[in-house]
Parts: C-alpha cells; structure tokens; sequence
C-alpha cells in the first residue's frame, strides 16, 4: 500500500490507493483546515507536495479554477495513487 508521510508533523501511515489526502489526515491526526467539508469550494484543505506530485491523481477543475499550482494541492481533491511526502499548507 502507498505510504503517506506529512513530513512536518512526523507522522505517517500506509493507506489504499484512491483514498483523499484530506481523509489520511484525519485518521493520522493531522489538523488540516477543510471549511467546506471536502467539496473542493473553499480551498482551506491545501497542502503542499515535499515528494511524490505524479503519485497522485491529477488536479481537478476545482484546483485549476483556484489557480493552484505546484507545489500546492488541494487535499479534498488529491487522491492516492503511490507514496506521497505533503506538508500542511500555510494559508495567508
Ligand atoms: S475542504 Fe474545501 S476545498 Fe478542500
């Protein structure tokens, strides 16, 4: 299974593919901000990819409308497909 680090917070897990960053960090206990719950339309889920940008699933028209560009996705949006190295993103 695809191994997800959040490398600022030191913690990380092995998870099955297809499933949501934003999910993984949940379950890892990583605070990460998702105001509108994970619909992609409030953008306070992002997270900033350290290792691993082609090990998940390609932007979605709701990140591409947010301009979004690397290193940065939304987490709601970003789905597993290998190992990933992400940071919680600094919202300013
Ligand atoms: S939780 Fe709102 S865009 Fe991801």
């Amino acid at each position: 299974m695809p191994r997800v680090s959040f490398v600022d917070e030191g913690k990380s897990g092995e998870f099955p593919a297809g499933r949501t960053l934003l999910s993984i960090a949940t379950d890892l206990g990583v605070r990460v901000s998702h105001v509108c719950g994970g619909d992609g339309a409030c953008g306070t889920c992002r997270i900033e990819v350290v290792e691993g940008w082609p090990n998940l699933t390609a932007p979605t028209p709701d990140e591409t409308y947010k301009e979004l560009e690397p290193p940065y996705r939304l987490s709601c949006q970003s789905k597993l497909l290998g190992d990933v190295a992400v940071k919680v993103a600094k919202i300013e």
